[in-house]
């Protein structure tokens, strides 16, 4: 039917599960652990997946469905289906092709993606890869001198929103990197990797890539003044100095002319204070269990957050999405889309731009089947009748 590379093909790939596990394949262990692992005892990034499994359908029998209208309006961009892709920092430590095959991967499927300011491809690369809507995400990384100058190149780039992470007050502790060396990787100290070196051995087919690639790339996007492109070195460091607060909203409405979304929002109190800073949406988001370890699967909170936007900003929302009866139940509950992180980036990490486009694929094959045996023919008539939510969950009806 479809033309995938035999390695992601049917029946080897079927699921995103299936795309995790050639990813494992593919991925020395750092990279992958990386990828894959969270914070602490990663309990957060659990809970976000069980949360799905514990919302139960409520379809909707003997209806005719034949086809589904999966389209749906984000911050004023008209996308085909409901999921955009999530940024995802050092995603060409994971493939060459990283930010791009994202960028490209979303266009075909008429969809947006999100580019992490920590990313390896020069921004214009990523854009000149789609022709879809892009959207750029935010770390005051060097300061507001190197953000101010990152903002007008994405505006005039032709990246239309801007994604303003705040969950990263510091990094989270991600005990899988150290033990795996990440530091020692991401910052290039080779005779720090030397008791780590082993798991690329076996990881030739990586290796080689990432040889062919030159290594270990800088941030192209991150321009310390004076001083050129940020060392991925600093990176852990210059998150810890550039907190975003609520007060630099006020200042990035007056530098970047497109909407703002706050990223990484879990109470109805800070989307209360997304909406008195000017925001245009939030993504209800625990940055997929990496940072704070401990905090509630973001779909249980959905609702309270859905509850204090009140229609005045949109809810995104995203963390532990593998199918697309996940995204059903993320609408059903309030969310106008979804970001989705991992499904994608192992897809990447499996096959470049064809595991991007696979990973896309299957999550709109399930989303659409899921939505003709829940009897529902349009993305906009999802609600909570179509689910039924565990009892110890809180009395959340919208
Ligand atoms: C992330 N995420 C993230 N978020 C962000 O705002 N900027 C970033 O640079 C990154 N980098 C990043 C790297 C990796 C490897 C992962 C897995 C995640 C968080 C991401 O945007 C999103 O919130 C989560 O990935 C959603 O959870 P799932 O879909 O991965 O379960």
């Amino acid at each position: 039917m479809n033309n995938w590379p035999r390695s992601i093909a049917s029946p080897h790939v079927v699921n995103i599960e299936d795309l995790r596990v050639r990813a494992e394949r593919r991925l020395p262990r750092a990279v992958f652990d990386y990828l894959d692992g969270g914070a602490e005892t990663e309990r957060s990034l659990r809970e976000n997946s069980r949360a799905f499994e514990s919302l139960t359908f409520r379809p909707r029998n003997a209806m005719a469905v034949p086809q589904c209208d999966l389209r749906v309006k984000v911050l004023g961009a008209e996308l085909a289906f409901p999921a955009i892709l999530a940024p995802i920092g050092y995603s060409r430590l994971i493939h060459p092709e990283g930010e791009v095959a994202a960028s490209r991967g979303a266009s075909e499927a008429g969809t947006a993606y999100i580019l992490s300011t920590i990313s390896g491809h020069k921004m214009e690369d990523v854009r000149a890869a789609s022709k879809g809507p892009l959207w750029y995400q935010l770390y005051l990384l060097g300061g507001r001198a190197a953000a101010e100058a990152a903002l007008a190149r994405a505006w005039k780039a032709g990246f239309t929103a801007l994604f303003v992470t705040i969950d990263t007050g510091v990094a989270g502790m991600r005990e899988r990197d150290i033990r795996n060396g990440v530091g020692q990787l991401m910052g290039g100290n080779w005779i720090g990797i030397i008791p780590h070196l082993s798991q690329f051995f076996s990881r030739p087919a990586w290796v080689a890539s990432y040889l062919m690639d030159g290594g270990l790339h800088g941030l192209p996007n991150v321009i310390i003044p004076g001083e050129g492109p940020m060392q991925l070195i600093d990176v852990a460091a210059a998150l810890a100095e550039s907190v975003v607060t609520w007060q630099d909203f006020r200042w990035l409405r007056e530098v970047w002319p497109g909407p703002i979304v706050a990223k990484g929002v879990l109470t109805g109190e800070d989307a209360r204070r997304a909406i008195d800073v000017g925001a245009a949406g939030v993504v209800v988001s625990n940055h997929g269990g990496r940072q704070l370890d401990g905090v509630s699967a973001t779909l249980r909170v959905l609702p309270e957050i859905v509850k204090a936007a009140n229609g005045q900003i949109e809810v995104l929302m995203d963390g532990g999405i593998r199918r697309g009866g996940d995204i059903v139940k993320a609408l059903c509950m309030g969310a106008r889309a979804v970001l989705v992180g991992r499904a994608y980036a192992y897809g990447m990490a499996a096959a470049g731009t064809p595991g991007v486009r696979r990973a896309i694929a299957i999550l709109r094959a399930d989303l659409e089947r899921t939505m003709k045996l829940l009897g529902c023919a349009t993305i906009s008539e999802l609600d909570q009748t179509y689910v039924d939510l565990p009892p110890d969950w809180p009395g959340n009806r919208l």
